[in-house]
């Protein structure tokens, strides 16, 4: 059986790792895209991916900016063919209250985190189109439900990723295309890791199952959703939050 092309923006970062992961072991062909400047770092990456006996293939791509993800979109159905599998994982915090958040703040947020869904997105359900199939798994988050002290920048565009996701799940589901977000809580990640120590103390006290998620916790979800058997889930979110915020 041919295998399917899975394309994981941010796929060289904490979650992305395991998605890859765990998209490989579904037995697709996974490409994972970076950001141009960590290029050494990514070839690293997928040194240390390829010892543990995953073969990612690996893209640069700028996925806030609208014709490097073309480019990007472009270059995997020339190299490997079209897009059957989407997970928009790529993501920035930079926070601070309202009042001491830097223009350039919401915007690099706003930008990498959410207009990033349509630049990427838009190029990809073409390929979807074409085969008749297609899953699209975007990475929302806790946050994006709830809002958080500090994070107006990034609560909004997490946010925006519900709307995105709803409204294209209705133009594509004659298609044969899902169209889900999963929430990811507090995660195990250098995201979470930069997080003063006394807030990531306070963040634990607060989630019913005494500690942080794990990528792989995050991971399964979106295999699953990416999966044939979810093909009637669409339009839907995944809470996976150690009950952290319960809706
Ligand atoms: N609730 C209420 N008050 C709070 C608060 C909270 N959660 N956190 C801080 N405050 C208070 C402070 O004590 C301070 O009070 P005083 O003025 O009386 O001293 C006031 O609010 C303002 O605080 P700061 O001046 O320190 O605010 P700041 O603009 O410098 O920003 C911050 C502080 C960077 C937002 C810091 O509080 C912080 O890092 N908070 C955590 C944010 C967070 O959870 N980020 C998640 C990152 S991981 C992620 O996003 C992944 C995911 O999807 C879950």
């Amino acid at each position: 059986m041919t295998k399917k092309i899975a394309l994981v923006t941010g796929g060289t970062g904490g979650i992305g790792t395991e998605v890859c992961k765990e998209l490989c072991e579904q037995g697709n062909l996974v490409v994972a895209s970076y950001v141009p400047i960590e290029q050494e770092v990514a070839e690293n990456w997928q040194k240390v991916m390829l010892e543990k006996g995953y073969d990612v293939k690996i893209e640069a791509c700028d996925v806030s900016c609208y014709d490097s993800s073309k480019q990007l979109i472009d270059t995997v159905k020339e190299k490997y063919g079209n897009i059957a599998l989407l997970v928009n994982a790529a993501g920035i915090t930079s926070d601070k209250t309202l009042r001491k958040m830097e223009k350039e703040q919401w915007k690099s947020v706003l930008s990498t985190n959410l207009d990033s869904i349509f630049n990427v997105t838009k190029h990809a359900i073409e390929h979807m189109l074409e085969g008749n199939f297609g899953r699209i798994v975007s990475i929302s988050s806790v946050n994006g439900t709830k809002g958080q002290f500090g994070q107006t920048n990034y609560s909004a565009a997490k946010a925006g990723i519900y709307g995105f996701s709803k409204a294209l799940a209705q133009e594509v589901a004659r298609k044969g295309i899902t169209v889900n977000t999963v929430s990811p809580g507090y995660i195990h990640t250098a995201m979470t890791d930069r997080l003063p120590r006394e807030i990531q103390k306070s963040i634990v006290e607060q989630i019913p199952m005494g500690r942080m998620g794990e990528a792989k916790e995050i991971a399964k979800a979106i295999g699953f959703l990416c999966s044939e058997g979810a093909a009637y889930i669409t339009g839907a979110n995944l809470h996976v939050n150690g009950g952290m915020h319960m809706s």
